[in-house]
């Protein structure tokens, strides 16, 4: 029934949806048929609340019921002797779908990237090259510094998520004993504070053929490369080619409650153990959280392409909204990120001021618009919405109503 409701809900959005730019997806009948019974909303234990939609994250998101189920029935053992075979079956599915060597289960995302920089930088004076934008640099609580005593050096990141290969050549450091050590390269996809830009397979054997000349390994912060591998409709080994370590969120839109996988070489994953177990990521039974990441792995990252839909029609939306001081770029919104861009002189809002307003409920109306809208201000003109599995279109275009009617009030 909810599939039957998605489906005609979608299809009239995609003629509602008059304005699709170049290179853009229009919303088809095949994206809207489903359903097994393992459509992800009819897996949805709670959609958003009754009285609240949550666009703040991806990772709002609970674990579906099968997931609650797996965690109940799990078989688990010590997973710090290596004895959980649970853990152990995440681990090879990880490391199969990534086409690596060997992967490690990690509490999280900012602890997956901080192993893999240690593991990289292993001898002290090293320094790393990352994008100006990246999360590592800016929401890691500079852990490379703080714990790894790794020297971060900038390099500036195109709006597509690409590092610029000129700058970054000239940031590599000379044999000099006034330098650090030039060590790794660090790359994000997809990209969060560029809204979810995805870099491609062209770019990314660019950067590795460039990476390899210089005889340094390439770290990939692939919190949402599943994402990106969505996008693409490619599979995420594909991404994954010339790149020597990844750090794979699960979750985020896919949605398990807890944890990461990182990838590499046997090498690496033996050094990247032994570091987990010095940050304390050295679980127990945590089999409990990786019957549900087998779950995100296997089953979620096959339905992330709902998620750029709705986060495609959100950005046509806010873009339709041009001359009430809103702006968003349907055709950079590639995946399930929407950045949308305000003018206070002609809106009336900062950021935080809409944030603030739309996370009120506004009782002048009684239909879905009238909910709370949770979202994020990334900067003093800049929100970011982001779509995941338990939201529906309706959710979006009741967001987008709502937007529309607070606009018009100033
Ligand atoms: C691109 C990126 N990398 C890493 C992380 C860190 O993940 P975690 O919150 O699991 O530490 C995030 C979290 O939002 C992220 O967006």
């Amino acid at each position: 029934m909810v599939c039957r409701l998605l489906g005609r809900a979608l299809r009239k959005a995609a003629n509602a949806a008059d304005v699709v730019g170049r290179g853009q997806r229009t919303i088809t009948a095949a994206d809207t048929s489903c359903c097994s019974h393992q459509h992800s909303r009819c897996m949805s234990s709670t959609a958003s609340s009754s009285r609240s939609v949550n666009l703040k994250s991806d990772t709002v998101t609970e674990p579906t019921p099968e997931m609650r189920q797996a965690m109940l029935t799990a078989q688990v053992g010590d997973d710090v002797y290596g004895e959980d075979p649970s853990v152990d079956k995440l681990q090879k599915t990880a490391a199969k779908m990534f086409g690596m060597e060997k992967a490690l289960f990690v509490p999280s995302g900012t602890m997956g990237n901080l192993i893999s920089l240690m593991v990289h930088c292993w001898e002290r004076g090293a320094e790393v090259l990352l994008g100006d934008r990246c999360h590592i640099l800016l929401f890691e609580q500079g852990g490379l510094s703080q714990v790894a005593g790794v020297h971060p050096r900038e390099v500036k990141t195109f709006a597509d998520g690409r590092l610029d290969l000129d700058d970054l050549r000239s940031k590599v450091r000379e044999d000099d004993i006034h330098y650090p050590v030039t060590s790794l390269i660090c790359l994000e996809n997809t990209h969060n504070m560029f809204g979810g830009r995805v870099l491609r397979p062209d770019a990314i054997a660019e950067i590795s053929s460039v990476a390899k000349s210089l005889h340094l390994p390439l770290h990939v912060d692939g919190a949402r490369i599943f994402n990106a591998a969505a996008a693409l409709d490619v599979p995420v080994s594909e991404l994954l080619v010339g790149i020597d370590s990844v750090s794979v969120c699960l979750s985020k839109g896919l949605a398990a409650p807890v944890g990461s996988v990182i990838g590499g070489s046997e090498k690496f994953i033996h050094r990247a153990t032994r570091v987990r177990k010095l940050l304390g990521g050295g679980l127990r039974q945590a089999g409990v959280l990786a019957a549900p990441g087998l779950i995100a792995l296997e089953v979620m990252s096959k339905r992330l392409h709902e998620d750029h839909i709705l986060a495609k029609r959100l950005s046509e939306g806010c873009h339709a909204m041009k001359e009430l001081g809103l702006d968003s770029s349907p055709e950079t919104t590639e995946t399930n990120i929407v950045i949308f861009s305000l003018d206070k002189a002609v809106c009336g809002y900062s950021a935080a001021e809409l944030v603030d307003a739309l996370g009120e409920e506004d009782p002048s109306v009684a239909d879905e618009s009238g909910k709370r809208f949770l979202l994020f201000a990334i900067s003093d003109t800049q929100v970011r919405a982001v779509t995941h599995y338990q939201l529906t279109l309706a959710d979006i275009e009741a967001f987008l109503a709502r937007l529309r009617r607070t606009l018009s009030r100033r």
